[in-house]
């Protein structure tokens, strides 16, 4: 792989094609990169972030082939683990290197890699470095995604080195993005998973990065972008609250038929309305399917049979996840269908508590559904339709 992006601008980072899980929780299915770079100034070397301590190993490797025999500086961007965790073992290589990061970062990795407070040099926001002929400059960019994130911008060279932010979880062989769309989708799952929430920062943080001329944003997760154009605005896209897509999303989990055949009936009756629409299988879907979705999907409908009388556990679960990633969904749904009794509705709708969303009234059937449910999701169809209508969606 080509690892040079310009003059003693180097990436000597890691891919991991094997990894398929983040956090026990994010599904990696082409795997994951922890990227660092090794910039050589006239006077002062810097490496900017580190790789996860499963790869020290290939990271130390990485820069003796690049003939880094002094480090002067570790930046770090961020203190998870993932970019930190190998600090330790690069200040042991490299006694003399000082880590240079903010002052929330530098509580954080004392707290989670229990260093030393004389191993750091505190930067300021806006605050500048020079390397000799390269100059350094620091941007805070916080929650994306933790309190203490922040992006080194390489002046001379107009590289962006935003750690997390703009990232992707993949795995490749070539330092630039080669095909975007598949990039596209990588980055909007990782942003789905992680950075959503916190949209309201993020979209600080891109005004904040506006005035800088941007060449090249180097990530540490994911290919570098060689046309910053094609992150920059697809995140102006993804974080803007007005934008969304003409698209119900039905997570739906059925157990003897009668949820999957409402389902079916529904997703036919959207579609006769032009609505678009896809019907996620809560069962078998890998999640970050369906959170690539939730990015811009104009409305949710959750579908479910009752187990016992409360929601089926998947949906129970499709809920939380909703709640925990805040999408900018306007518009959601509940449909499904129970035995005896059903506390559904109040266990979904809990769970939805702090989206600012519209719910439609539920649509329940008991047992296998019959004329007046199919009549109720024609009546669900109608109210979307006029709700992505007025959103100009149709
Ligand atoms: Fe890639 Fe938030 O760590």
């Amino acid at each position: 792989m080509m690892t040079t992006l310009t003059e003693n601008v180097f990436s000597v980072g890691v891919q991991d094609w094997d990894r398929r899980l983040f956090d026990e929780l994010i599904p990696l299915p082409h795997g994951t990169s922890y990227n660092a770079y090794l910039i050589k100034g006239s006077e002062k070397t810097a490496l900017i972030d580190t790789v996860d301590p499963a790869k020290t190993g290939m990271l130390m490797d990485h820069l003796v082939r690049r003939g880094a025999d002094k480090i002067d500086y570790i930046i770090s961007n961020h203190a998870e683990q993932d970019h930190s965790g190998s600090i330790p073992d690069v200040l042991l290589m490299y006694p003399d290197a000082k880590v240079v990061t903010n002052p929330k970062c530098k509580s954080m990795l004392m707290d989670l890699l229990h260093m030393d407070a004389d191993a750091f040099i505190e930067v300021k926001d806006g605050q500048t470095l020079s390397l000799g002929n390269k100059t350094l400059q620091f941007f805070y960019t916080p929650w994306v995604h933790w309190p203490e994130t922040m992006c080194t911008w390489l002046q001379e060279d107009r590289i962006l080195f935003s750690c997390d932010f703009f990232g992707s979880h993949q795995a490749s062989g070539f330092l630039y993005v080669q095909d975007e769309h598949k990039v596209l989708e990588a980055a909007k799952r990782y942003y789905g998973e992680i950075m959503m929430p916190f949209r309201n920062s993020i979209r600080g943080n891109l005004k904040k990065l506006e005035p800088l001329q941007i060449k090249t944003i180097a990530p540490s997760h994911g290919p570098v972008y060689d046309r910053p154009a094609l992150i920059l605005d697809a995140y102006r896209n993804w974080v803007d609250e007005d934008k969304h897509k003409n698209e119900v999303i039905i997570a739906y989990v059925s157990m003897h038929g009668s949820t999957r055949g409402m389902v079916e009936y529904f997703v036919d009756a959207l579609i006769e309305r032009g609505v678009g629409v896809k019907q996620i299988n809560l069962i078998t879907v890998d999640l970050g399917e369906l959170v690539i979705d939730l990015v811009d999907a104009a409305t949710v409908i959750v579908a479910a049979p009752t187990v016992l009388v409360g929601a089926h556990p998947a949906a129970i679960y499709c809920a939380a996840l909703l709640g925990a990633l805040r999408p900018k969904t306007r518009f959601a749904g509940i449909i499904g269908s129970y035995g005896w009794g059903s506390k559904m509705v109040e266990q979904i709708t809990g769970l939805l508590g702090n989206l600012k969303l519209e719910l439609f009234d539920p649509v329940l059937a008991k047992g296998l559904a019959a004329e007046e449910t199919f009549s109720a999701l024609d009546g669900l169809a109608d109210k979307i339709l006029a709700k992505h209508r007025q959103l100009r969606l149709v």
